[in-house]
């Protein structure tokens, strides 16, 4: 079987040594760095900006995970670009101009993501799968890390299986996400997950992503 994607959320980390956990994943093995941007109106928690991008960007030369989880992304898209976000994904609660922020990351030469919350059906993607190169089915409700997982994901990430057929989309599924329900994401079809409380909790990281990875 194809190895899954690992993509460890910063949002874990320590703020005031973030670059040297960037390093580290790195060193451990990682294969996305994901960058969970809250802004406090979207979700109710604040995380921190593109600045943060911009910081961390000469630390690593894995992709950059963007998660925008912001009212209105559009208006910030070319900012998360300039500064070496790789994929950048949107919410599709989070503003009716879907369309315009996808083709506005793609014509930052960016790859575009759309998310849904637990409760937006797959169906609400269809619309939009032709500019997709990656969906973000969200297993909690966006906002904090270490929340449990949801497993409603699994027939989502099952039916976007379906929906995205033999195009080039990555399926990556965020949100409590251990060692033990990364097997049933993995049977559903996922391609990448996201990880921030079972990698910053575990005692010997590198160990850890190289079981998500599977
Ligand atoms: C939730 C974020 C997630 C989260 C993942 O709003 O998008 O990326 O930090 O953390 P865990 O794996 O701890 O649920
Ligand atoms: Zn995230």
């Amino acid at each position: 079987m194809k190895k899954t994607i690992v993509a460890p959320s910063i949002l874990s980390a320590n703020f005031a040594t973030m670059g040297e956990a960037v390093r580290q994943l790195t060193v451990d093995g990682a294969d996305w760095i994901h960058v969970d941007v809250m802004d406090g109106v979207f979700v109710p928690n604040i995380s921190f900006g593109q600045k943060m991008v911009k910081d961390i960007r000469p630390l690593t030369s894995l992709p950059l995970d963007v998660h925008l989880m912001i009212i209105n992304p559009e208006r910030y898209i070319k900012e998360f670009a300039e500064r070496g976000a790789d994929y950048i994904t949107i919410h599709i609660e989070a503003t009716e101009k879907v369309a315009e922020a996808l083709s506005l990351i793609k014509k930052c030469g960016k790859k575009a993501g759309l998310s849904i919350k637990p409760a937006t059906p797959v169906e609400a993607l269809a619309p939009y799968i032709e500019d997709l190169d990656l969906i973000l089915v969200m297993s909690v409700e966006p906002g904090f890390g270490g929340q449990k997982f949801n497993p409603v994901a699994i027939e989502k990430i099952r039916q976007c299986k379906k929906l995205v057929g033999n195009r080039d989309i990555v399926i990556e599924v965020d949100g409590g996400i251990t060692e033990d329900n990364v097997v049933d994401v993995r049977a559903a079809g996922v391609d990448a997950v996201v990880a921030g409380n079972t990698v910053f909790s575990a005692p010997d990281k590198a160990a850890t992503i190289k079981r998500l990875q599977g």
